[in-house]
């Protein structure tokens, strides 16, 4: 096949997500170029809009397909491939030329590819693609951060791919670096406290309320009707009502109950540890998931502490159903405030140049943890831009305070029947600590100043002292002097 022109927007990967992303692309009106190792990908591709799309097993040849400055745009997995492809890419394109990377990559490697390729004068974006296969092809949010000159390049096209959210593009250039990568990164990591509290909630409904799948379906339903709305409720709605063909029974029931992982989630607890910044709800979703994967230990630690049926979990299912509610409002706030609490420190520490008002703007649609509650992050933001910590907000305040019930009855329910929801109670758990003034974190000072020497601050002096806890009780002394 000749081509008639060259292409604007060259993609290289063309597994569903990457051919996706391209029939979205041509749909606004560009022209394309794909490439894959995979011949029968190649093929495939060629046969989706042979006017429109041309697909390459040659990389010079697909270079030679784009127009200049080349965009190109990698969508294969992370990690060393990102780097091979790089490589490659760097064999047939030229300066000036601009190479984006949509996976998930790990931001510290963004910010060496960043590094390097400036200074081999190529403009580098990295990436973050979110909403999945749908996402790609219908409208994804999209995170790019690095050479904002570059962006100004793709924004075009870019925003016309986009999903649009009360006419607003859910794509925005979102700082320096490896701005973009780090904001997916986060993205994910709420993802992965939503989809746990999701599950726990599965659970009590479950085991605790002993509710049909007809009757959790439900349940998810009517959530996803209100306040609760989002993407990730709505799916799980329809899996409630998921039976494969020639079945009576959910598809849920049959699979196994051991939880995979990519990494996002894991680089989120790893970086918000690096920045001291605390985040449990996503942490704990994060060792949940590895805890999912014990299950021969886990079977064999339920015949050793079987959980003992207790007394009925509530005698009015409706009732307890409607502060349950208020448990998983109250827990979802938790897990998107420590996401935003996590960026704004990034931005701080970093210098990326965030704007959080930005992110919950184009997180509003498009990507994984789309949901109601983002309208009012966005409008917290348009308020205050220098909002430190979600919980501050008037509105949400409010609304926190109106569903603390709801949180402490669930709490101390699944903790009296022995029902596991731990990202409920680490959600209730953060809560309080963060709205004490005073923390108890007094003792551990004075405990690691005896038996290490650690020393300690005093209220209302300068300086660090150390004491001899075992000696003469009287003195404390200067640590620095
Ligand atoms: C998205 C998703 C996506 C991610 C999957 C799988 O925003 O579209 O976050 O990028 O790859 O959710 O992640 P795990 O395999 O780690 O669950």
């Amino acid at each position: 096949m000749t081509q008639k022109k060259h292409s604007s927007f060259g993609m290289i990967g063309l597994g569903t997500m990457g051919s996706n992303l391209l029939l979205n692309i041509v749909d606004h009106g560009f022209t394309c170029s794909g490439y894959d190792i995979s011949p029968d990908k190649v093929v495939a591709l060629n046969e989706l809009n042979p006017e429109a799309i041309h697909g390459f097993t040659d990389m010079k040849e697909f270079a030679q397909s784009l127009k200049t400055p080349r965009v190109v745009m990698m969508l294969v997995p992370a990690g060393t491939i990102v780097d091979s492809v790089i490589e490659e890419l760097l064999l047939v394109l030229e300066p000036g030329d601009i190479i984006i990377d949509g996976g998930n990559s790990h931001f510290v490697d963004t910010d060496r590819r960043f590094k390097y390729l400036e200074e081999k004068n190529y403009h580098f974006i990295g990436m973050g693609v979110s909403g999945g296969e749908e996402g790609a092809r219908r409208g994804p949010s999209m995170m790019p951060g690095g050479d904002k000159e570059a962006y100004e390049v793709v924004k075009p096209i870019l925003t016309q791919i986009a999903a649009h959210v009360n006419g607003d593009p859910t794509v925005a250039y979102m700082g320096e670096r490896s701005a973009g990568h780090f904001v997916k990164m986060v993205h994910n990591g709420i993802e992965y406290a939503l989809m746990q509290l999701i599950s726990e909630t599965y659970e009590v409904l479950k085991n605790g309320l002993g509710l049909s799948d007809n009757e959790i379906h439900d349940v998810y339903k009517k959530w996803n009707e209100g306040r609760l709305q989002s993407y990730l409720l709505e799916i799980t709605r329809d899996i409630f009502a998921f039976k494969e063909n020639g079945t009576d029974h959910l598809l849920l029931n049959d699979i196994k109950d051991e939880a995979k992982a990519k990494g996002t989630g894991k680089w989120t607890s790893q970086a918000a540890m690096d920045l001291t910044l605390p985040i449990p709800v996503i942490d704990i979703a994060v060792s949940m998931r590895d805890l999912s994967k014990y299950k021969e230990l886990r079977t064999q630690a339920a015949d050793l502490y079987p959980n003992k049926k207790a007394e009925p979990y509530s005698d009015d299912n409706e009732k307890y159903i409607a502060s349950m509610e208020e448990a998983f409002y109250f827990a979802m706030v938790s897990a998107y405030a420590q996401g935003m609490h996590l960026l704004h420190r990034a931005n701080v520490d970093y210098k990326y140049n965030l704007d959080l008002g930005v992110i919950a703007k184009i997180w509003r649609g498009g990507c994984i943890i789309r949901s109601a509650f983002l309208e009012d992050i966005y409008a917290a933001y348009q308020k205050n831009p220098e909002l430190e910590h979600l919980f501050m907000d008037d509105s949400i305040h409010e609304n926190i305070v109106r569903s603390l019930a709801g949180i402490r009855t669930f709490v101390s329910d699944v903790a009296r029947h022995g029902i596991a929801a731990p990202a409920f109670s680490v959600s209730l758990g953060y809560f309080d600590n963060f709205r004490a003034a005073e923390m108890p974190a007094n003792l551990i000072q004075a405990q690691r100043d005896f038996f290490g020497s650690h020393t300690y601050e005093l209220k209302g002096k300068k300086g660090v002292f150390h004491t001899d806890w075992e000696g003469d009780p009287k003195v404390n002394t200067d640590a620095d002097s």
